[in-house]
């Protein structure tokens, strides 16, 4: 008899959000003793895009998230869980925020932090929680504003960390299928917690009372020391999850590497023995995203076609803690929604961000029904103190030729192809409104 294979998390969507402030090495270098060439040649990016003021971590994480779940055909998780560097606050956690305003409300939501390994540590969180079957469907989301963190001044930061955000629904599934979340490799140094790090703001240097050196609340690196470290910890670990895949180097399509220098990379797949052509990047356009960096790059390859169904993907990342991990999937059929590399991405606007999704969603139904309302009462000549939100197609007299009209109207009016057969099956008018949404929802 075969064994029943074990209940894995297996992904299910993607969706990736960049802000729609482009910046370049040139507006940097306007500022910074420092030069297209040199950003370019000591780390691969050529550009990056930040947040405007006001827009926070949690802003970008609903947009990815609600992408995510569009891109997975769901409405509803068990969790939401945020990996992410730059929390909206230092309490409470920026999940279950953002869970409240994708109007997934009720469901367990917490952050982790592990600064760039966030995502793979959160893969192995959501993983955990899926297989001791606490949850039947997680929603994960990497999002970091790293721009609200950096010091402007600062030449060996503010040119390579960036913001954005990308979000992956995982469903329960069997690790035998194609999506699977394999074994994840996990590790860390904490004797080295000082090569990244915010010295100031937590309970050790608190920022009330005695007073600090405001450079201590921004984001600082030590960069060369962390360049060695990235690159031994990050092929030891993919060699780890490898192995626990019982996956070879050669069995790898693609390698998804953090993007926290194109060098590092390099360095890393040379180490491993990946050919260049097999090795993911995004870096060039979007910079060292940190939390969002891997998934942002996962879903980016999967709406451009650089990830295909049935390729072993190798997914490894380092961060500040020190952190490291790495992780396995032979990639699914699956839908991605997400702004590509190299362009302008989204326009969040201040309504859009303000308003929890919830209300803007109970506002758009109502303009709806009012729409509808009016169509039945101008087109069918029906008594509009008849008509309510629970009224059925049936108790308003509506024969079977009045649903084809009404169905042409809807069609006409909103945009949403609905046959006369669905409505006729659907009935109450407000499940029609709901039908005919989901027919005209945006990405
Ligand atoms: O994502 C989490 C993990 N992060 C990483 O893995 C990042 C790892 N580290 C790195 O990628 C590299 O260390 C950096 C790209 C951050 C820096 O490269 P580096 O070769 O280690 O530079 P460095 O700090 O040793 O600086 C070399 C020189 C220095 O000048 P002098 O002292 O030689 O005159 C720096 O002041 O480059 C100078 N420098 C710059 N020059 C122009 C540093 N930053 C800049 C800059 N533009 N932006």
């Amino acid at each position: 008899m075969r064994a029943a294979s074990r209940t894995a998390a297996v992904l299910a969507g993607l969706g990736g959000c960049l802000p729609s402030r482009l910046v370049t090495n040139t507006e940097l270098a306007a500022y910074l003793d420092t030069s297209d060439e040199w950003i370019r040649g000591r780390t691969g990016i050529g550009a990056r895009h930040w947040v405007d003021p006001g827009t926070s971590t949690g802003d970008l994480a609903v947009r990815a998230g609600e992408r995510a779940l569009q891109a997975a055909g769901v409405d509803g998780v068990d969790a939401v869980v945020v990996a992410t560097t730059t929390p909206d606050r230092l309490c409470p956690a920026t999940a279950p925020e953002v869970a409240f305003r994708l109007g997934l409300v009720g469901v367990a939501a917490y952050d982790v932090a592990a600064v760039c390994t966030g995502f793979i540590y959160g893969l192995a969180s959501a993983a955990g929680m899926i297989a001791a079957g606490n949850a039947r469907r997680v929603l994960l989301i990497g999002a970091e504003a790293y721009s609200t963190i950096i010091d402007p001044k600062d030449r060996t930061t503010a040119v390579i960390f960036a913001d954005g955000a990308a979000a992956v629904v995982l469903r329960a599934g069997d690790a035998d299928e194609p999506g699977a979340i394999g074994p994840c490799d996990l590790g860390s140094d904490g004797s080295n917690s000082d090569l990244i790090e915010i010295p100031a703001g937590g309970s050790r240097r608190r920022s009330s009372g005695v007073p600090t050196e405001p450079e201590e609340h921004f984001f600082q690196m030590r960069g060369t020391e962390v360049y060695r470290h990235a690159v031994e910890r990050m092929s030891g670990s993919a060699r780890s999850a490898l192995e626990r895949a019982s996956w070879c180097t050669a069995d790898v399509d693609r390698f998804v590497p953090h993007q926290a220098n194109g060098r590092i990379s390099a360095a890393v797949a040379e180490r491993l023995g990946i050919a260049p052509d097999r090795v993911l990047a995004n870096i060039e356009h979007v910079g060292n995203t940190a939390a969002a960096s891997i998934p942002l790059l996962l879903a980016q390859g999967a709406a451009d076609g650089r990830l295909r169904p049935g390729q072993r993907v190798l997914l490894a990342a380092f961060g500040g803690g020190l952190t490291w991990a790495a992780t396995t999937v032979t990639w699914p059929d699956v839908a991605a929604y997400a702004d590509p590399p190299g362009e302008p991405g989204t326009d969040l606007t201040e309504a859009d961000l303000t308003e929890p999704r919830t209300h803007r969603s109970h506002r758009r139904r109502s303009a709806m029904f009012q729409q509808l309302k009016q169509i039945l009462t101008s087109k069918f000549q029906l008594d509009a103190d008849e008509i309510d939100p629970s009224s059925t197609l049936e108790e308003l007299q509506l024969d079977s030729l009045d649903l084809v009209e009404l169905a042409l109207v809807i069609e006409k009016e909103f945009g949403a192809r609905v046959s006369d057969d669905e409505l006729a099956e659907t009935q109450q008018l407000d499940a029609i409104i709901g039908l005919v949404e989901a027919r005209t929802a945006k990405v």
